[in-house]
């Protein structure tokens, strides 16, 4: 085992917080059974303590440590999706502190598919609660360089790099037998649909989810989100002042003065949600009154981008 890993896992052990990588965002990581340890993380991010987290495992078998029921569709979906960027709702047990869940009855978990994730949960030998390693309100860590700028040189970081997907994992609870999604991701409802031959409800703005009730994802310029007939108007009177965020091709006739963030080609949708956020800091760094994007097909990873874009915005 990396020795950073090991050391992470000591801390974690006695008590002390832990930024991680998973495959969606980084994590900001705490023992499950600690309640002082959780409280850390609400007041590290300055989170309203009525918003869950979601606990992180690296085994099925943690899966009982949490829950004691596992229904065959919520197996389904374990079995297409674990390890990945799916978290499930499951009844809580009651030795996971209430605190965890924001005092809800159920408890969200997940099993990351990042070799490090993994490593640091089973050298800990605990469930990790982690919510994004972001303060409260603002983009999601996507690279190790945003959680140290986030919290600074203190907090230890276990370095990943960028992360594969750059969108947090998508949210479900089976509800009488019927996957409810609460938070879009790189699982699509398609995806949770073939799973289960049924489909998905929508339920992104639900009392359900507590953590899609608050701003999110917010840069301090003000994001538009742009339709493609407006964009070459805008492309052409662009100042110094206006920040623009696109896949490649419609970036083409910007002078190379104006601020711009790259995504990468139009096509690679996945390519472009990993660099969302990267581009949302960046520009943000730059002090900007208005950053431009444009609006994405809501299908497949597009809905979960557009969600995205649309909070940022502050859209609700
Ligand atoms: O990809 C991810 O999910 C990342 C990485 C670190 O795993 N984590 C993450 O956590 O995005 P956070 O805390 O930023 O978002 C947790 C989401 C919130 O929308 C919250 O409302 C929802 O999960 N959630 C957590 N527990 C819940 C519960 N018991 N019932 C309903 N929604 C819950
Ligand atoms: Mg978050």
């Amino acid at each position: 085992m990396n020795d950073s890993i090991s050391t992470a896992a000591q801390l974690i052990r006695s008590g002390e917080l832990v930024a991680f990588p998973t495959e969606t965002v980084y994590g900001l990581g705490a023992d499950v059974f600690n309640e002082r340890a959780i409280q850390k993380i609400y007041e590290t991010k300055g989170r309203p303590s009525s918003n869950p987290l979601i606990v992180h495992i690296a085994e099925l078998s943690d899966l009982s440590k949490l829950t004691d029921t596992v229904s065959d569709r919520e197996q389904a979906l374990i079995t297409a999706f674990w390890p990945g960027p799916l978290t499930l709702i499951f009844p809580k047990k009651k030795g996971v502190p209430a605190i965890t869940s924001g005092g809800l009855s159920t408890v969200a978990v997940r099993m990351p598919a990042h070799p490090m994730a993994l490593e640091l949960i089973r050298a800990a030998e605990t469930p990790i609660a982690a919510p994004s390693a972001n303060r409260s309100g603002k983009p999601s860590a996507t690279h190790h360089a945003h959680v140290r700028d986030y919290f600074g040189p203190e907090l230890c970081v276990l370095e990943g790099g960028a992360t594969e997907h750059g969108l947090e994992s998508t949210v479900v609870q089976i509800k009488d037998g019927v996957p409810h999604i609460y938070r879009l991701g790189s699982i699509t409802p398609e995806d949770i649909e073939r799973a289960l031959s049924m489909k998905p409800v929508f339920e992104t703005r639900s009392e359900h989810s507590p953590g899609t009730r608050f701003k999110h994802y917010s840069p301090e310029a003000t994001l538009e989100i742009v339709e493609s007939e407006r964009w070459a108007d805008l492309v052409e009177s662009a100042n110094k002042e206006t920040g623009f965020m696109a896949p490649h091709e419609l970036l083409t006739g910007l002078s190379s003065d104006i601020p711009h963030y790259d995504l990468g080609p139009a096509k690679d949708l996945p390519g472009i949600a990993s660099h969302l956020y990267s581009a949302l800091i960046a520009l943000d760094q730059k002090g900007l009154k208005r950053i431009y994007v444009p609006a994405f097909v809501e299908e497949g990873l597009g809905l979960a981008l557009m969600d995205r874009l649309r909070r940022a915005a502050g859209q609700e």
